[in-house]
């Protein structure tokens, strides 16, 4: 147990800065022993804030030198340190502050701050990363004018990097030399970057809608230069993009990325210096999946996005992450839906939100999309902030339209360019260029909880009308144990047998912007309202919460009959989907009784015909048959009971899936010939769509059995050029009792070991083999030379794809599952906190379960708390899961 509890950040006690930071210059001497850091701050006393005698900065980790104010040093005595803070009592009103301190890049394994990745010098400022580089007003709310100058030996860093424009490079003698980069805007220093090393790179350029030149350079290490075709158009087709859809330009000339091996999170927007993870920048079709060419485009688009949505308007403190984080996810959604197949997209993000987002507001780190309190900021990073963020953005289009919405984003850049402001300001600028009250809707931002929405609907056939009830209600989360009624936007529409049916909403008139009267999104305001629809021949089928226009839990007691038809006849792409995944937990609840009284698992042939319509179907997008054939995952299923029986799920799913191939066979054959297709690899939607069929096909064989279909997934493995291909049959024979498995792991080993990211695809593809004995296997392979527990691709590939994704094996009955993952987060605890405290989230989920494994999980929660020095990370969400 640590000694002094850590303290909680309360949103309700933000205080402006009491001092600005107009310059800062920074001069960095990089070194293999250590590295010397000289800044020289600008301060002045912010005169919006009075009655504030002393200068308070952030600083960790760090080794002071020497401290001077306007050029006198000061003695000991007229500082002091305190935890995180360096008190200096008395200052003038303006002054210029130089501080020397020294730091150990080389031995920094939490990738925050100034370290070493590959050889490299590389930094990792947000959150509150900058401390560790320097003494510094560590908040975004402070934003000063950065000039930035980095020595260093010229043949191990021949490449140095920082935000802006190159000021001068030079020799400066004895193998060292030296760059001055100047930044022109003024930041927050959690945009503030740098980067050394020996560096090749991929050169391109753009020209803005305004005639600017914008260099645009890729810089990665020599074997990588192959990999970074796809960033760079993705790149460009983001900048386009952000013209054409929201009116904003790039600002600087020089646009830079850079790839680094070990990175906490998938990438970093840097003013003009953005980092990636390897991961999300490097893609060629012979290493790298389609879901992997989709992650570069996405991740690259969101942090060129965040150039606007983050950077020329930043957030005032942490608690307003969502500000940035919310809006850029939603811009950098829109932007794949249109690169891609729009319904894919929502239908994969959907997905997202409804297992791991609900998942989170229905556990004890629950917390609202602008949270009140924290402990450790890096522990919000989360999909509620991210997602659920990017969902309340997008009610807001929907309520706004997007014409609407686009005065509201334009009103909002041109009140705060340059400003740090809050979730609050956006709303408001959207409301005052709309017209539209938002007032209520305001409560997606302060209220934690997925609300459930329940719908019911009466036909009266002599009126020819149908009546929709809606109630809305929201569990209790930790600290809201009461909720007040949100202002949900429900998209609908009313199908018939023959498709879908005119809405006319009684005491409404007909929308006359609106072409299509079919569909209407109805304001939902109330805890319980009705709907009268009016002019019905006919019963009809309610298509609810079309597109997922809001995060809610819809509830409506459709019949096997009215999902069937929705299934085949809804003309929104996400409702269908939606039908399909209902009928399919049905047949998995029914596989859960049969199981449970010993009887053989049937599939009713309904939704055997429904979905051999499907496949048989070869007018319907490939994309959406291969999507509606996928049976809810094990993460979604779980969502739906409580306690949730894992291994009852896990095992009536397998049924439901085998008893499908079984019965589906020969048209999956047909539809796996069909999809072949020797044309050279592209990530278009197109060819994206016909391998998840062929694959989706091929995993529905694979499991029917039989020689054929494993000869079949050989021939692909050993056959295919690209990695989709390649790694779906690989994962299909890992699964299976082929013998040939082992050999196959092992050739594709022999063929990729010099690939660190293919390396990881194989670590994950045993990490969530089904079979028993995996975690033994993971184990092992954690021995193998090619892992490193030091790099978190890598922990996430073994470690976190087997707690967090391999549900039946890490719920082993014997609790050896939870052990494991105790004992890697109390290693990594020590290394990478940020790591650690994310491994841990499958843990945290104790309550879910069935009554012996919540004490065996909780054991192993106990144990973690029992830890000496557990840093804050882990201890917030040890501590929050294990509170009452
Ligand atoms: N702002 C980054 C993004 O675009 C998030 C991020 C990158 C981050 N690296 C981090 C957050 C390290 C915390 C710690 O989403
Ligand atoms: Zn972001």
């Amino acid at each position: 147990m640590r000694d002094a509890q850590p303290r909680t950040i309360y949103l309700k006690d933000y205080q402006p800065p009491a001092f600005l930071i107009d310059e800062t210059e920074l001069s960095f001497a990089l070194g293999e022993q250590h590295t010397q850091v000289r800044s020289r701050l600008r301060l002045r006393r912010n005169p919006a804030v009075a009655g504030v005698q002393g200068l308070e900065l952030h600083g960790c980790d760090l080794e002071l030198l020497s401290l001077a104010i306007d050029g006198e040093e000061l003695a000991e005595g007229q500082w002091q340190i305190n935890g995180e803070l360096l008190q200096i009592a008395e200052v003038p009103d303006e002054f210029v502050l130089e501080c020397h301190t020294q730091i150990y890049p080389q031995n920094n394994t939490s990738l925050e701050g100034l370290y070493k990745s590959s050889g490299m010098f590389c930094t990792q400022c947000e959150a509150e990363g900058f401390r560790k580089i320097t003494y510094y007003l560590d908040r975004p709310d402070v934003m000063s004018v950065f000039t930035v100058t980095v020595e260093a030996d010229a043949t191990r860093y021949p490449v140095l990097l920082s935000n802006g424009n190159l000021v001068s490079a030079e020799d400066i003698g004895q193998g060292q030399h030296r760059a001055v980069w100047h930044d022109p805007f003024p930041k927050p220093a959690y945009l503030f970057a740098l980067v050394a090393g020996d560096l090749a790179v991929v050169e391109d350029g753009f020209t803005t809608a305004s005639g600017r030149e914008v260099e645009l350079n890729i810089y990665v290490e020599e074997k990588d230069l192959d990999k970074c075709d796809h960033a760079m158009a993705s790149l460009k087709n983001a900048m386009r993009w952000d013209e054409e859809v929201y009116g904003r330009e790039y600002d600087l000339d020089i646009f830079n990325i850079v790839a680094v091996d070990d990175f906490n999170m998938g990438a970093m927007e840097n003013k003009s210096l953005n980092i990636f993870n390897t991961s999300c920048v490097l893609a060629k079709p012979e290493t790298t999946t389609d879901m992997g060419f989709q992650r570069v485009e996405g991740v690259v688009a969101h942090e060129y996005f965040h150039n606007w949505s983050g950077n020329r308007v930043t957030c005032r403190d942490w608690f307003q992450l969502s500000l940035k984080e919310g809006f850029t996810v939603f811009r950098d959604a829109e932007f794949s839906a249109d690169m891609g197949s729009p319904t894919v997209k929502r239908v994969e993000d959907v997905t997202l939100l409804r297992t791991a987002q609900f998942a989170e507001d229905a556990g004890p780190m629950a917390h609202p999309v602008r949270p009140d309190s924290f402990i450790e900021i890096s522990n919000f990073y989360t999909v509620t902030v991210y997602e659920k963020g990017a969902e309340v953005v997008r009610m807001i289009h929907t309520l706004l339209g997007a014409e609407n919405f686009r005065k509201g984003s334009d009103l909002y850049f041109e009140r705060h360019d340059g400003q740090a402001v809050t979730c609050e300001d956006f709303v408001a600028a959207m409301e005052a260029a709309s017209g539209i009250d938002l007032g209520q809707f305001r409560r997606w931002y302060s209220q934690a909880g997925t609300p459930i929405v329940e719908v019911s609907g009466t036909f009266d056939a002599d009126r020819g009308s149908y009546a929709l009830t809606v109630k809305q209600s929201c569990p209790p989360t930790p600290g809201q144990p009461t909720k007040e009624a949100f202002h949900i936007p429900l998209a609908m529409g009313l199908i018939g047998e023959a498709g879908a049916l005119p809405l006319s909403l009684e005491g409404v008139p007909a929308d006359p912007d609106t072409a299509d009267n079919t569909q209407r999104v109805l304001n939902i305001t109330q805890p319980e309202e009705t709907f009268v629809f009016t002019g019905l021949a006919e019963e009809p089928v309610p298509s609810l919460l079309r597109g997922f226009s809001a995060p809610v839990k819809l509830r409506f007691g459709y019949s096997r009959a009215q999902l069937l038809r929705l299934m085949r006849s809804d003309t929104d792409g996400f409702c269908r989907w939606d039908a399909a995944q209902q009928l399919a937990v049905m047949e998995i609840e029914a596989a859960v009784a049969a199981l449970q009284a010993d009887q053989p698992v049937n599939v009713a042939d309904d939704f055997v015909g429904a979905c051999r319509a499907l496949l048989a179907d070869d007018a319907l997008d490939p994309a959406m048959v291969a999507l509606m054939l996928q049976l809810p995952s094990e993460a979604y299923l779980a969502e739906l009971y409580h306690p949730v029986d894992v291994h009852a799920l896990h095992q009536a799913r397998d049924e439901v899936r085998l008893a499908l191939g079984k019965q589906l066979s020969e048209i999956l054959w047909q539809v796996y010939q069909r999809c072949q297709s020797d044309e050279p690899y592209a990530p278009s939607a197109e060819q994206i769509a016909r391998r998840s069929l062929k694959n989706c096909a091929l995993s529905y064989l694979m499991r029917a059995g039989g020689e054929q279909a494993v000869a079949a997934a050989v021939a692909q493995f050993e056959n295919s050029k690209n990695m989709t291909d390649r790694l779906a049959a690989l994962t299909q024979l890992v699964n299976s009792p082929a013998e040939y498995k082992a050999q196959a792991l092992q050739r594709f080993y022999q063929d990729w070991q010099h690939e660190p990211l293919v390396i990881n695809q194989w670590f994950q593809v045993q990490a969530m083999c089904q079979l028993p004995g995996t975690l033994e296997k993971v184990r092992s392979l954690m021995g193998h030379p090619a892992f490193d527990i030091r790099n978190p691709n890598k922990v996430r590939a073994l470690i976190g794809a087997f707690c967090g994704q391999n549900t039946v094996n890490f719920h082993r009955e014997d609790g050896a599952g939870y052990a494991f993952l105790a004992d890697q987060v109390i290693d990594l605890n020590r290394s990478n906190p940020q790591i650690a405290s994310r491994l841990l989230v499958p843990l945290t989920k104790w309550r879910k379960y069935l009554p012996a494994v919540q004490g065996r999980m909780r054991a192993e929660l106990e144990r973690i708390m029992a830890e000496p020095a557990l840093s804050n990370d882990v201890y917030e969400v040890v501590s929050k899961s294990l509170a009452e």
